[in-house]
């Protein structure tokens, strides 16, 4: 239930973000959102003048927005993002102005956050906060949820000769070839495995190991449509 639920907030924030890119021509309709390239400038923009070790807002609250490290470490008296939540993160209570008006950033000095970014760190959130860029997630869900039978030595790699320890051969595939087809998430049996479209039922992950969420397989369906580039 909870995975369906998160899930259907994936995919509204995915419809505004992919609006809010194509006006600004980026590459990617993207439904996913980069640490680097989406969240860090943000914080750039509004915060980080007073939120850097030096700043007034670093030296009253501990927090530093400078870096990913310190964004998830939050204030001294502790984090500012639960991940997954965008409601109980205080970050998004306070830039929504549910606090107290007397800590409503940025200060009053400084312009309100507009809407859209607002959006694009609420998406972030949801998305469980993540250091990565758009390319870097597939990696993270094969390296969790693959790697430990699909490297020389392990069961996946002794059965099927699949090593997915790098980009290369994981290009290559299987002993019988290809399980990527660039572009086209549908035939690439990759897909066709963890989405359950095999015949037989064969599945990976094997049952043991966690199922991806959809968000896991909307990573890798992404990924592959962009051509499977070499992050
Ligand atoms: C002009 C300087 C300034 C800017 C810009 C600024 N802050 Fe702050 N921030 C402060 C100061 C100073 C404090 C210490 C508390 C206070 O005086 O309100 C603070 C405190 C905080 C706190 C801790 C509040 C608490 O509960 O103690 C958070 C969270 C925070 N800022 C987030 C942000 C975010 C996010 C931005 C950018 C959207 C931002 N700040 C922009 C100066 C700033
Ligand atoms: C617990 C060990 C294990 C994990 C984890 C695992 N695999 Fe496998 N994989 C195997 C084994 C063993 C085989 C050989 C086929 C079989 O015995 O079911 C295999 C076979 C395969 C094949 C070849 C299937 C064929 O048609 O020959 C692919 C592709 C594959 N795995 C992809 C994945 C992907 C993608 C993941 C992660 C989402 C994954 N595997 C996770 C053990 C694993």
């Amino acid at each position: 239930m909870k995975k369906i639920s998160v899930f259907s907030v994936l995919t509204g924030s995915a419809l505004f973000i992919a609006g809010v890119f194509s006006g600004a021509g980026a590459a990617q309709a993207a439904s996913e959102v980069s640490y680097k390239q989406d969240i860090q400038p943000i914080f750039n923009d509004y915060c980080v003048a007073c939120h850097l070790p030096g700043g007034s807002g670093y030296e009253a609250s501990g927090l530093d927005l400078s870096n990913y490290a310190g964004v998830i470490k939050g204030t001294k008296h502790g984090p500012i993002i639960s991940k997954g939540d965008p409601l109980t993160s205080n970050l998004m209570a306070i830039l929504e102005g549910r606090t107290d008006s007397s800590i409503r950033m940025p200060h009053s000095d400084r312009r309100d956050m507009n809407q859209e970014d607002r959006r694009i760190l609420r998406a972030w959130i949801v998305e469980g906060a993540t250091k990565e860029g758009y390319a870097g997630k597939p990696a993270s869900v094969i390296q969790e949820l693959c790697m430990d039978c699909h490297i020389p030595g392990g069961s996946g790699y002794e059965a099927s000769g699949l090593d997915m320890s790098s980009y290369e051969t994981l290009m290559k595939g299987t002993s019988h070839g290809p399980i990527v087809v660039p572009g086209d998430p549908v035939t690439s049996n990759l897909m066709v495995l963890v989405e359950g479209r095999a015949m037989g039922g064969l599945r990976m992950p094997h049952n043991e190991r966690g199922a991806p969420t959809p968000m896991d397989r909307k990573a890798l369906r992404k990924w592959i449509l962009e051509g499977a580039p070499d992050n």
